[in-house]
């Protein structure tokens, strides 16, 4: 069984996850994934990990994993690679400090995958021309 997980930043305000849990509920709609989770990098829970496990527990084989952020930064590039235990180890060090702010990752125990599951890690959203129209909408003032 198919499984797509959104991963949002997260925030102490609400809107993050709100949005992310939206855009969760209207993938839903659409039939495509039996089972869509929505995992948030910081602040919020559910965390990435918990995500995952939920999937699993789902009977999830597949994990489609994709990031709901504009572009790569260090939490798509290490952090949630990190998370799901596919890191790479490139882009260590580059801004360690400028993350050390957050200091509120959550410690939770590392992600035990199943050997029998995959996990596939996507891009995230980019320069698509399907924004244009939402950021002029928004200049409008709609
Ligand atoms: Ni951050």
């Amino acid at each position: 069984m198919e499984a797509l997980i959104l991963v949002g930043h997260g925030s102490r305000l609400p809107y993050s996850k709100e949005v992310v849990s939206k855009i969760a509920e209207k993938i839903r709609e659409r039939n495509i994934y039996p089972i869509v989770e929505i995992g948030m990098m910081e602040f919020n829970e559910p965390t990435i990990t918990q995500a995952v496990k939920r999937a699993i527990e789902k009977g999830a084989k597949r994990i489609i994993v994709v990031p709901v952020f504009l572009a790569h930064g260090n939490h798509t590039k290490r952090d949630i690679p990190k998370i799901l235990g596919i890191y790479n180890g490139e882009e260590e060090e580059e801004s360690h400090h400028h993350h050390e702010h957050h200091h509120h990752h959550h410690r939770e125990e590392p992600l035990e995958i199943p050997e029998d599951v995959e996990i596939i890690y996507r891009e995230p959203i980019g320069p698509d021309d399907r924004l244009v129209d939402i950021i002029i909408d928004r200049a409008l003032g709609n």
